[in-house]
């Protein structure tokens, strides 16, 4: 028994270690968002899986073209040879060459099963909750057990499991996160659930996106995952937990922040005197494949040197239609539920979905004229004088560049 199996055991891992080379080339080094690289028991299974199917498709293809060039040699049409023999049916043959396939797929199909139950199973108890809610085109995350509401940055505690909820607020969409599992369908109507435990020894960042067609900014409907320490992720819920820094009382000597059209970094206008500890992710731990790269579409202008003041820029933002969609804990103003959770908007690495970074020159250029910046937003056109592409009109009334700097200045003060 073990000698008919020993040629079997090495082919499997001379395959094996072929696989292994091949994928060495999908390092996490060279291709950040692999799957080959997984860091959570759910990734850890689907590639075992494609490990087995690879190994039996590779072993099936190998016997199947061996047989084929070893028939064809062998009875090659020879000399003075008439006509074969013609031959109907064997049923040796047959009953091997149905009974061989079916064996493979029950291999096959028996991992495959067990893995589907078990990572359909309920999560563990004591799991993280987290409510994924796809919008077009952007991520809402809750945390029913710690009440936050979040867009576009996802914070997972590593070592424990986390148990999304998925829905949809408008079409299908698909959650997945490479390195750390999915994808699974956002459904209208159907909550979906998804759940696996990063397992990554250190803090980390990474790509997010959707993967189901759901209309013209499909491929901009981005965000990032971080996964922190138990201890940071503690406090950043605190943190989110807690209303805007910048609150409904403008605050007294208000520091502003210079509004420029230069890529500089955004600057930090107000620090929050009273929080001191982890408010998340910063710019500079970020891994060079999770910055945003999306160039700013052509024709997009604003005025350099403007300084905004983020207490000025509080009332015009209060009296705007940004508070129809968005909500600003802290801004009893500010109630929308259509757009994103702006409250800690100034401590987030990037916006609209991911596609820029949070600094200041895209914040003016997004609330100017989001449908140029990405196409097909809900958000509408604010910058007076703009073509709005969706409308096909252009704006005689609405923000000036001053007014936008002033409301940059307010919401990058909300860390
Ligand atoms: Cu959402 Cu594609």
């Amino acid at each position: 028994m073990t000698a008919t199996l020993r040629p079997r055991r090495r082919l499997h891992a001379a395959l094996t270690a072929a696989i292994a080379l091949a994928l060495a080339g999908c390092s996490a080094d060279k291709y950040p968002n692999t799957i080959f690289e997984p860091t959570t028991e759910f990734n850890r299974e689907v590639l075992s899986i494609f490990h087995s199917l690879f190994f039996w498709s590779a072993l099936v293809f190998v016997l199947v073209e061996a047989a084929l060039i070893w028939v064809m040699w062998r009875y090659r049409r020879r000399e003075g040879t008439g006509e074969p023999r013609h031959v109907h049916g064997n049923t040796t043959l047959e009953i091997a060459w149905t009974l061989i396939p079916a064996i493979i797929l029950i291999v096959i199909a028996v991992p495959t099963v067990r893995a589907i139950f078990r990572t359909q199973a309920k999560a563990v108890p004591g799991a993280l909750q987290v409510q994924v809610i796809g919008h077009q085109w952007w991520w809402e995350f809750k945390y029913p057990q710690y009440g936050i509401t979040t867009a576009n940055e996802l914070y997972l505690p590593i070592g424990r499991t986390v148990n999304f909820e998925l829905h949809s607020a408008d079409v299908i969409h698909s959650f997945w996160i490479p390195r750390l599992g999915g994808k699974r369908d956002l459904i209208a109507n159907h909550t979906n659930y998804l759940w696996f435990t990063p397992d990554s020894v250190s803090e980390n960042a990474f790509n997010g996106s959707c993967n189901e067609y759901c209309g013209a900014s499909h491929a901009n409907m981005r965000f990032r995952a971080f996964t922190v320490t138990p201890a940071e992720f503690e406090q950043w819920t605190v943190h989110q937990k807690s209303p805007a820094v910048f609150g409904a009382a403008p605050a007294a000597g208000a520091t502003t922040a210079p509004v420029t059209a230069a890529t500089t970094p955004a600057g930090a206008p107000v620090t929050p005197a009273s929080y001191t500890g982890y408010t998340g992710f910063t710019a500079d731990k970020l891994p060079a494949y999770t910055v945003p790269t999306m160039p700013i579409p052509d024709g997009l202008k604003f005025t350099a040197g403007l300084t905004g003041d983020a207490a000025r820029g509080q009332q015009i933002y209060s009296r705007s239609a940004c508070i129809g969609c968005h909500t600003i804990s802290g801004n009893p103003m500010s109630q929308g539920v259509i757009g994103p959770n702006l409250t800690h908007f100034g401590s987030r690495l990037t916006l609209a979905s991911g596609l820029y970074a949070n600094d200041e020159q895209h914040l003016a250029l997004w609330i100017k004229n989001a449908r140029v910046m990405k196409p097909g937003v809900l958000m509408p056109t604010l910058g007076k004088g703009e073509h709005d592409p969706i409308l096909g009109t252009t704006l005689t009334s609405g923000l000036s560049d001053q007014e936008i700097a002033d409301i940059v200045a307010y919401l990058h003060a909300l860390k």
